[in-house]
């Protein structure tokens, strides 16, 4: 496997495939968006597949409610947020039973057999509100969109999982399914209790059984044994495209980038995505640290001599200083005192978030561009918001000329 990026501009050039993942709330969808625009600008064919994105920031991609198809963005609405596409952006919104539906008609045998599976209340079930479903049909996606051929970037975009970590082994789950015992598969739920080592679809099942009292009637069961009869013939298809999804994200022009917060949690989870990824051999080109509160010492805050006291003394001990000084002048104006404790409050806050990112840096992320993106004032919600991240991430992308050219009245 080839050298990890060093840095990120190098994913616009030399990946295909590039995959967001973290814990939740990090900022996985901005940034998986902001990737793929510094791409278009960067001249490239680029889409993004989000999942579950803001309803502000799908519509100023041009989203729509209905999911599962490719929009472009309007190379207009890039440009009133100050950036001149070189190349193109192209987006979707991952409809989660649309792409299982999609799946079904791909590989039914017949008409028949597709009509009963699509109809079929239990499939129907299963496909919008199985644990781990999303996980896979956003691989799925992913690859069907790398089949058609038409992008030179995909950027997908992972869903908001409680445990991160079971995306990774989401084509894992889908083929050993298909490899055992299909029914006993899914009735072994039903004879024990201990349904937890059963894999993707017995934990489906799992989460069906909570619903037992509603479900477990007489028509249910016919369902269910419907749809094992108008499945059979279809195992193998569904295994086999699972083993190629999977041997997709293997593939060296394939990139993870893992997103967090700089918060201890999120960084915890992110080092053992870090872990897990190597050992799976996947590979882990960046950890994108989201959020990071920036400090006023190290970067462009107050005067030099002020940085330079406060490096020298620490914020606590500037903090003294003035207040003895504004107390002798007999004067401690209250805002001024309220102030410097915000001031030392985020001081504190940023060389904790300094502190935890070189712990991660020097650990688990060691060999791996870390970025940091700092927290910004507003949300990021459209495509100006994009476009700051983009400034962060690749800025010369847009020194290289992406920023369209002010107009001097
Ligand atoms: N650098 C930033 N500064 C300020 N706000 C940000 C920044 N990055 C992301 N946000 C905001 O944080 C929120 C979460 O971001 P986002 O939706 O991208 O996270 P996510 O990881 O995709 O979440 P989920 O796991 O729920 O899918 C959004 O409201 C987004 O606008
Ligand atoms: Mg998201």
């Amino acid at each position: 496997m080839s050298a990890p990026v060093t840095r990120l501009e190098q994913l616009l050039d030399e990946r295909k495939v590039v995959i967001c993942c973290g814990s939740g709330g990090v900022g996985k969808t901005t940034t998986s968006a902001s990737i793929a625009l510094a791409a278009a600008l960067a001249g490239r064919r680029a889409v993004v597949c989000t999942i579950d994105p803001a309803r502000r920031l799908a519509n100023s991609l041009g989203l729509t409610e209905l999911g599962n198809e490719v929009v472009e963005v309007a190379p207009e609405r890039l440009r009133a947020a100050g950036v001149e596409p070189k190349g193109r952006l192209f987006a979707l919104m991952l409809d989660t039973k649309g792409t299982f539906d999609r799946l079904i008609e791909r590989y039914a045998k017949d008409e028949d057999k597709r009509r009963r599976i699509l109809q079929n209340k239990f499939y129907q079930q299963m496909s919008s509100t199985v644990v781990g479903s999303s996980d896979y049909m956003a691989m799925e996606k992913l690859y069907e969109l790398f089949e058609e051929g038409r992008f030179d970037l995909i950027v997908l975009d992972t869903p908001p999982t409680k445990h991160a970590l079971d995306f990774l082994q989401a084509p894992k789950r889908m083929t050993d399914a298909f490899d055992e015992n299909m029914l006993q598969v899914f009735l072994k739920p039903w004879a024990e209790a201990g349904m937890k080592s059963l894999g993707f679809l017995g934990r489906a099942l799992g989460k069906l059984v909570t619903k037992v009292d509603e479900l477990i009637g007489l028509k249910f069961v016919e369902d269910f044994a419907d749809f094992f009869r108008a499945f059979e013939g279809m195992y193998e298809g569904f295994r086999a495209r699972a083993g190629r999804v999977d041997a997709l994200l293997r593939e060296p022009f394939t990139s993870f980038v893992v997103v967090t917060s700089p918060q201890p949690l999120p960084l915890a989870e992110a080092g053992f995505f870090c872990d897990r990824l190597r050992e799976l051999e996947m590979r882990l080109d960046a950890v994108v640290v989201n959020r990071v509160q920036p400090s006023a010492v190290e970067g462009d805050g107050p005067r030099e001599d002020v940085r330079a006291r406060l490096r020298a003394k620490g914020p606590h001990e500037v903090l003294r200083e003035a207040e003895a000084a504004a107390r002798a002048a007999g004067d401690v104006p209250a805002l001024l005192g309220a102030a410097l404790r915000a001031f030392v409050d985020q001081e504190l806050h940023a060389a904790g978030d300094r502190l935890r990112i070189e712990g991660l840096a020097q650990g688990p992320g060691k060999g791996v561009l870390v970025r940091e993106v700092p927290s910004f004032s507003r949300d990021v919600h459209d495509i100006d918001g994009l476009r700051r991240l983009v400034e962060e991430l690749f800025p010369s992308v847009i020194e290289g000329g992406a920023r369209v050219p002010q107009v001097t009245p």
